[in-house]
């Protein structure tokens, strides 16, 4: 039947991505799977789906904040994924192959907009549940999220002083260091295009290859820039000239961020 053709196929790709994430869990995790009555495992073992659930906050007795939490884990999962794509983009590009690089962008846009989406989500609560989430929060901020300036760092918007943010752990400034010193992609993507430039041309380095990867980059930027604006939007309508919980200058401190480029030089110059 269809159905079941087609529940097999996202099966295998599921079985895939689990045998992939981590070589040294997969044995454990597919030992652990339980086969469902055709002898595959099934949907939710593949998916982990009690474990997840289990920690995610969901069964809050607030339906509110159930709303406002899963959003933000939410938007981490995507930001776990867009860190790898982007780690996986910028070795492809490092070892010269720019079509790989391409690709992996060229996905991105579209994950920024399902992050987008999750400001709609968050714009349907009434503004009394809002605030009452608001003191249950304390000064806990999105400004904490490590990987966020993760992402910002290994793009090459890079600022040491957020090391400092209040809240982060060891582990999460060690991480943010070796982003920091790692080279970023905008330097990755400028050492690419240059020797782009002087080799003879190969159908994954050449000038064609490295103008299709500034494309994808720029529209990267163009989508994050967008996130942010509707993120100080978000935040104007909640705070309006409050400050924020982290004790930002609130939505004013998030238009400000807007002006920032992931990847000033892939724009028109001046
Ligand atoms: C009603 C929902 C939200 C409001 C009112 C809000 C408000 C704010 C404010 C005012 C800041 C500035 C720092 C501060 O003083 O707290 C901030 C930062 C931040 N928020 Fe949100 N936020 C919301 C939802 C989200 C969501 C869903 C995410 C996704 C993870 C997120 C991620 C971030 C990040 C990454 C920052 C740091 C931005 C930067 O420094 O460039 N926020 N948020």
């Amino acid at each position: 039947m269809r159905t079941e053709a087609a529940g097999t196929a996202v099966h295998r790709v599921l079985a895939r991505s689990v045998c992939r994430t981590r070589m040294t869990r997969k044995a454990r995790d597919m030992e652990n799977l339980e086969p469902s009555g055709d002898g595959q495992p099934a949907y939710g073992d593949l998916l982990r789906l009690r474990e997840l659930l289990d920690v995610a906050c969901v069964h809050d007795e607030n339906v509110d904040q159930v709303l406002f939490l899963t959003t933000h884990q939410v938007c981490e999962l995507w930001f776990a994924v867009l860190l790898r794509h982007l780690d996986a983009a910028r070795a492809a590009l490092g070892s010269g192959d720019g079509e790989t690089a391409a690709r992996r962008l060229e996905q991105l846009p579209s994950v920024i907009r399902v992050l987008i989406d999750q400001f709609d989500v968050l714009a349907t609560l009434e503004p009394q549940a809002f605030e009452a989430i608001r003191v249950e929060m304390g000064d806990a901020s999105g400004f904490q999220s490590v990987q966020y300036r993760e992402l910002e760092f290994l793009c090459g918007q890079k600022d040491s002083r957020l090391l400092a943010t209040k809240g982060f752990t060891e582990e999460d400034r060690a991480r943010l260091r070796r982003r920091l010193e790692e080279p970023s992609m905008a330097d990755t993507f400028a050492e690419f295009a240059r020797d782009g430039a002087e080799e003879p041309a190969t159908p994954r380095r050449s000038p064609a290859v490295a103008e299709r990867v500034r494309r994808a980059l720029l529209a990267l930027d163009e989508a994050v820039v967008i996130w942010r604006a509707r993120h100080a939007v978000l935040a104007e309508r909640f705070l309006g000239g409050r400050p924020g919980t982290a004790g930002s200058a609130g939505a004013r401190y998030l238009w400000r961020v807007t002006e920032r480029r992931l990847f000033p030089d892939v724009w028109p110059q001046s």
